[in-house]
């Protein structure tokens, strides 16, 4: 522990996991407990972001596990509502919740359209409007968005909903970024390339439909470095722009992949 965010208050949406293993959420959550954070780990499932808060209280980590779902502004005001009393601070919002549906044009209805849309981007504007005003107050804060490279490139499988998402979530970004740069707020968004996370099993090769273990040596395959990225590279690239090491920073677009946007 090199104490990166000492005594920060982060929130991290999406902190538990979909499925067993490590989720982009789960490890950014216990990534910035360890550099000395207080993590208030926010999941729509309450157990899911408890394991989270088991294993950083188990290594002598700080955080506590928060009931919302990030989509709903009822739930976001609560949330919010009670990080400030209980903390009295906003240091970092890491938005990680997002939800990949894979199809193309034809295939996504309006409805999933829709739900990706509430998942995806109206979760980070509800988080990012809901907890300004105290980064305000505060003049120091920075604000973590988890998007994807699929809002920039094409990633080798339709996913019209879900790359039209991500590339909201880059704007959305670069928006707040540029309204609140004079007060101190910095705004960023990390881009993941092919990350084997358990989210990877239970939405990308399931609605693949074929053959999964295929599935995943093509992801495997289809990086320059030839194998995917994990979790903790998506917690390490977060951890920098969170930090005050990150302070010149704001409004940029990380890419975590391995090389595969460069090809
Ligand atoms: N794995 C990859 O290859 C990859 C690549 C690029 C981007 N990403 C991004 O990473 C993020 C997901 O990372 P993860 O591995 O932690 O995912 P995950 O699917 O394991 O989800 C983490 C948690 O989010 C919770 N959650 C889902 N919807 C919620 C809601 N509405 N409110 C509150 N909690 C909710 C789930 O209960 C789960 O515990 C997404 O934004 C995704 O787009 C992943």
């Amino acid at each position: 522990m090199t104490d990166r965010v000492k005594d920060k208050t982060a929130i991290v949406t999406g902190a538990g996991s979909i499925g067993p293993g490590w989720g982009n959420g789960k490890a950014s959550a216990v990534v910035y407990a360890r550099e000395g954070a207080q993590v208030i780990a926010v999941d729509r499932d309450l157990s899911a972001a408890q394991q989270t808060v088991d294993l950083i209280t188990a290594e002598g980590g700080r955080c506590v596990a928060m009931e919302a779902d990030v989509t709903s502004e009822e739930d976001v005001a609560q949330m919010v509502e009670q990080c400030i009393r209980d903390f009295g601070r906003i240091d970092i919002l890491h938005n990680n919740v997002g939800i990949p549906i894979v199809g193309g044009t034809g295939e996504i209805s309006a409805e999933v359209w829709d739900q990706q849309f509430a998942v995806n981007v109206k979760s980070m504007f509800l988080t990012c409007r809901t907890c300004l005003p105290q980064m305000v107050e505060q003049g120091a804060a920075a604000i973590v968005n988890i998007s994807s490279i699929a809002s920039i490139r094409a990633i080798g499988y339709p996913c019209i909903s879900y790359a039209s998402t991500k590339g909201a979530v880059n704007q959305l970004t670069q928006q707040i970024a540029m309204e609140y740069a004079a007060q101190g707020i910095r705004a960023n968004c990390i881009l993941p390339g092919l990350m084997h996370t358990p989210q990877i099993e239970h939405y990308v090769t399931s609605g693949y439909g074929g053959d999964k273990e295929e599935m995943i040596r093509k992801r495997h395959d289809l990086v320059p470095m030839k194998r995917m990225g994990t979790a903790w590279d998506v917690a390490y690239a977060a951890l920098f722009l969170a930090s005050d090491e990150a302070q010149y920073i704001t409004g940029t677009e990380l890419v975590v992949d391995g090389g595969i946007t460069c090809k």
